[in-house]
């Protein structure tokens, strides 16, 4: 076996237990001088945000409040995505607006970290142009920020760690949720895959699954505490346990979790077509607490670019386990991902990707335009696609697709819907927000009270990317 294809090694017992006796001397050390606060700012993906709730666990453990603002911070840790060029380049413009805050305040500490902080060259280029960050550290250092602080606070020195190829699976660590009632939970960490566009594999490590006891307790607790929502999350859900010795992959983990007790919805992303199999899509037509829902990243409608870019399947085989789905599963909500741009491709290939929208007739595609990232065999390839060509082909994708969304949204005007009500709009301060088991957001009027619970909601218009209802009391 390679390293990226061996079993996960598992942070020991006693690992674990130094990280807390660090936890405890950094308190230690923040008791003396009264109450400090943390500013957690995290792009990127769901993995992200999951990771910095994992970074707040510890830091309150360790004795640190939450700022409300970067400005009245004692520390500030930037947690950084590296997919695609714009998010590193908002993350670096983000940190260097704090420079004067730590004119401001000499003692503030800022921390880096995320997949950009995870690679070798970007962490010595940090070192060297980027003197007001104070440590930078790699995912697969993360269970060990609490070491990491304790000798920036100690040492009074830059402390560097990016990723040295040791990824582990880290249990027991404390976490601080964002929300009560929905939570992520990592099942996998790292990607073996390596799509040839994708900086992913270089940044997260090597596949490692946490064992299925562990997802089970974490799910278990999670409920019990009136948990509504649970997202199990990995690169690719569908290699869960591929490495483990105990048989559960992830159809059986699902299985194992869609049994537990209570009234709650189980969703996962991101699946990777290729080890998307038809008993995962039984299971999951199977039992009611999983979300009808399923993110299924195409990336492109051409076999010419699908091969181009490592994926592995082709347009038929995509297009045939869609049909099973929607045979399994009628009412199922479709997303997807789409690269817009990718070296070489053709007029003609876009136009492959244009009838896929139309064949897969997606509820919702995230689409991106192709980004170079240096290290991915694609960044190498000739044939790059002028900007100019790839703005013009999105603006031609999100306008079949709005139409597409459009449509699959106009027959629900008059269903009442389940929506887990989730609070007060963001967009729109006098309406409420909440999502339905397809993931839609639905507008409707509501009470506070109504925050985290389960409602029967009447559509009552419909628009590409939004729903609007009443409740139906
Ligand atoms: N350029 C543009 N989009 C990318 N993605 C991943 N890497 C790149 C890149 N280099 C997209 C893929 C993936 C999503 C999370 O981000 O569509 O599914
Ligand atoms: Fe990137 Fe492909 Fe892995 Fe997804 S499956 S994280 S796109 S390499």
């Amino acid at each position: 076996m390679t390293r990226m294809e061996k079993a996960a090694r598992r942070a020991t017992p006693q690992e674990i237990d130094l990280q807390f006796q660090y936890m405890k001397r950094v308190r230690d050390i923040l008791s003396d001088g009264g109450p400090r606060l943390a500013w957690v700012v995290t792009y990127g993906c769901q993995q992200n945000e999951a990771d910095s709730e994992r970074i707040s666990g510890m830091l309150q453990q360790m004795g640190y409040g939450r700022a409300r603002a970067a400005e009245e911070a004692d520390l500030i840790v930037v947690n950084t995505c590296a997919v695609r060029d714009h998010a590193e380049k908002r993350a670096l413009s983000i940190t260097g607006g704090y420079k004067h805050l730590k004119k401001a305040k000499p003692s503030l500490l800022i921390g880096l970290c995320g997949c950009m902080a995870s690679k070798p060259e970007m962490s010595s280029r940090i070192r060297k142009s980027f003197p007001y960050i104070d440590f930078v550290f790699g995912t697969e250092m993360l269970w060990r920020l609490p070491e990491i602080l304790y000798h920036v606070m100690t040492e009074e020195k830059r402390l560097f760690f990016p990723n040295a190829g040791d990824p582990v699976v880290a249990e027991g660590l404390p976490v601080e949720r964002e929300s009560p009632f929905r939570a992520w939970v990592s099942i996998m960490y790292g990607c073996n895959n390596f799509c040839t566009y994708c900086i992913v594999p270089y940044v997260r490590g090597g596949e490692r699954s946490r064992a299925p006891a562990d997802i089970l307790a974490e799910a278990r607790s999670l409920v019990e505490g009136g948990c509504k929502e649970i997202t199990l999350l990995g690169q690719n859900v569908n290699s869960y346990g591929k490495y483990g010795d105990d048989g559960c992959d992830f159809a059986e983990l699902l299985r194992r979790l869609a049994v537990l007790p209570g009234d709650f919805l189980l969703r996962f992303m991101t699946s990777h077509p290729k080890d998307a199999t038809r008993e995962l899509v039984d299971v999951m037509a199977a039992y009611p607490k999983i979300a009808k829902q399923f993110h299924l990243p195409v990336q492109s409608g051409s076999d010419r670019v699908l091969a181009a870019m490592n994926r592995r399947y082709t347009r038929d085989s995509y297009l045939s386990l869609v049909r099973y789905m929607r045979e399994r599963m009628p009412d199922i909500v479709l997303t997807s991902d789409i690269i817009v741009g990718f070296p070489g491709e053709t007029e003609e290939d876009f136009e492959d990707t244009l009838s896929i929208l139309r064949e897969a007739r997606y509820d919702m595609v995230y689409s991106f335009l192709y980004s170079k990232r240096d290290g991915t065999p694609a960044a190498e390839m000739e044939n790059q696609i002028p900007e100019e060509i790839k703005g013009e082909r999105m603006a031609r994708l999100l306008a079949l697709q709005s139409e597409i969304a459009l449509e699959k949204n106009l027959p629900l005007v008059g269903k009442t819907l389940r929506v887990l009500a989730e609070g007060r709009s963001r967009t729109s301060a006098e309406m409420f927000s909440g999502r339905t088991e397809g993931n839609k957001v639905v507008l409707f009027e509501g009470r506070d009270e109504m925050t985290g619970c389960f409602l029967p909601v009447r559509i009552t218009r419909a628009a590409p990317f939004t729903l609007w209802g009443e409740v139906v009391e």
